[in-house]
């Protein structure tokens, strides 16, 4: 499975360790930035995570900033983006199972880097239940 990930200034810690252990656990990563902790401005990173799953370039995005919310926010203007928020395992599984999230959404300054590990195999190897969540994924677009 290809990976795209990105982030800004307050992600990038997190990001630099997260690509590793994605490659250790058999993940290709695309890592659209940024590069180091000078200050960004994290919609820059966010459109090109964005693009690459709108593509088909990447099949899942992972972006990370400061509350994960300005990142998310950015992804989901994209017609077939759904950014989801995760600040737990339990809503890391659910945003695959309900809502067939592409894109996971993490607050660096809100969660350790564990948890943020832990989030992102959870993310990584939960599956869309379908069914009646189909209906509503289907609902979402405008
Ligand atoms: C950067 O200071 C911070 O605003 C950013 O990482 C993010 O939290 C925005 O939503």
């Amino acid at each position: 499975m290809k990976i795209a990930i990105g982030g800004d200034h307050a992600g990038f810690g997190y990001k630099k360790e997260l690509i590793p252990k994605l490659e250790k656990w058999g993940y290709t990563v695309t890592d659209f930035g940024t590069s180091n902790e000078d200050s960004v401005d994290y919609p820059d990173f966010a459109h090109p995570v964005a693009q690459a799953v709108e593509s088909g370039e990447c099949e899942i995005g992972i972006l990370i900033c400061g509350t994960g919310n300005g990142v998310a926010i950015t992804a989901n203007k994209h017609q077939k983006i759904r950014a989801g928020l995760c600040w737990n395992e339990e809503v890391a599984s659910l945003i695959r199972q309900h809502n067939d999230a592409n894109v996971l959404s993490m607050p660096a300054r809100f969660i350790t880097l564990e948890e943020a590990e832990k989030i992102t195999k959870t993310f990584l190897t939960t599956a869309f239940e379908g069914g009646r969540h189909a209906r509503r994924v289907e609902k979402m677009i405008c």
